[in-house]
């Protein structure tokens, strides 16, 4: 085994030295909770920041590299989510929907979901401008043309996946290294197929060496990774490097919500659920008084992404306005309790000790 299994810290050696980083460690990327502060704080630690540009339009995605790069941090991966196919619009089944959310927040007015993203093809160009260390993909890969945009520019892909089937075609069209996504993880599931999500759903003990045995690139684990045992268990495993995000929540440079994050303190797994109450596409968040009423019996099924996301915005404002956690949309991973209210740097510089300690 020795022969062929390279040793855990040679392998998360020779990912740092591809990226240039001190500490195999990344930030989640985390639309909506990517503020600069919490990457800069991270890689200034050894480890690899992260936008998660979803909601960001060029300039916003511009803004956010230039704060990185003024402040020395250079090694940040820029992320976005492949378009899924446009949804099928259902007037009847919407008004369902709307009623439902009526009885949680404002009222919904029938155009709420007719929800215009920014242009994927603009953020596109507004990474390869940027020169990130990395770009991401998340519920799919990106398309041919830009695939060899990024390769000609010399800008890493590293593609999510929650899937043998998935990683494999990442693989094949061209990925530098697959982020492997447990069901622990925090906020949405990177199915290809947003309609497969709740068939998909392996746990990163079984998916990590499963993944290892079986693609050539390097392994990015993600899901459930709190502290130093995590990070050593996943490099154990077959992985050369973490991603984290829920722990990193309750840092101060996170900005998370006050209520959010007081909500993360002692959060046990099993308070965290996995649901399409906000968007549409499967997502773990907390287990509030919203997201399990629609579970109960005679409730709607939610509205397809991003129907949803747009029927529930009127909520998501006035619930985070109010601070009630009940009624805001907060994503939280298995591991939310170990998520620590101190800065984020030594967050991350307290996993790396813990898990250099624990590897051979
Ligand atoms: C608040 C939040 C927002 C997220 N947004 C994105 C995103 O925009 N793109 C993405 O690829 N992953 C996103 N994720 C998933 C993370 O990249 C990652 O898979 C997950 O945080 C890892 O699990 P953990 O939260 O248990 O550490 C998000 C996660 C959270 C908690």
């Amino acid at each position: 085994v020795s022969q062929t299994i390279p040793r855990p810290r040679d392998r998360a050696r020779a990912f740092c030295d591809r990226y240039g980083l001190a500490l195999p460690i990344l930030l989640a990327p985390m639309a909506g909770a990517s503020p600069a502060s919490l990457s800069i704080a991270v890689a200034q630690a050894g480890g690899m920041g992260a936008l998660g540009a979803l909601l960001s339009p060029p300039d916003a995605i511009r803004r956010w590299v230039h704060d990185l790069r003024a402040a020395g941090a250079n090694a940040f991966q820029l992320n976005t989510w492949i378009p899924d196919p446009s949804p099928k619009r259902d007037p009847g089944a919407e008004a369902q929907v709307r009623r439902f959310l009526g009885d949680w927040g404002p009222e919904v007015a029938a155009s709420a979901g007719d929800v215009v993203l920014p242009d994927f093809d603009a953020q596109c160009d507004a990474f390869l401008e940027s020169t990130p260390a990395a770009v991401s993909s998340i519920m799919g890969v990106f398309p041919p043309s830009f695939v060899a945009r990024l390769k000609a520019a010399g800008i890493a892909w590293f593609a999510t996946a929650t899937t043998l089937a998935e990683a494999e075609r990442a693989q094949a069209a061209g990925a530098d290294a697959i982020v492997a996504q447990g069901f622990e993880a925090g906020g949405h599931r990177g199915s290809f197929d947003a309609a497969a999500a709740e068939r998909q759903l392996i746990g990163l003990f079984a998916l990590i060496p499963y993944f290892a045995s079986r693609l050539t690139v390097p392994i990015i684990a993600a899901g459930g990774i709190g502290d130093g045992r995590g990070v050593a268990a996943a490099l154990t495993l077959g992985a050369s490097a973490v991603l984290v995000g829920t722990a990193f929540l309750r840092c101060p440079e996170a900005k998370t919500h006050p209520s959010w994050a007081a909500a993360l303190e002692n959060l046990a797994p099993e308070e965290t659920m996995l649901t399409r109450a906000w968007t549409g596409r499967l997502a773990r968040a907390i287990a509030s008084d919203y997201a399990r009423a629609w579970e109960a019996p005679g409730a709607p099924r939610p509205a397809p992404y991003p129907v949803q996301r747009g029927l529930a915005s009127a909520l998501r404002e006035s619930g985070t306005a109010a601070g009630d956690i009940h009624r805001m949309q907060a994503w939280a991973g298995q591991s939310a309790s170990m998520s620590r209210a101190i800065p984020a740097g030594e967050l991350v510089r307290e996993m790396w000790d813990v898990a250099d300690g624990l590897l051979l």
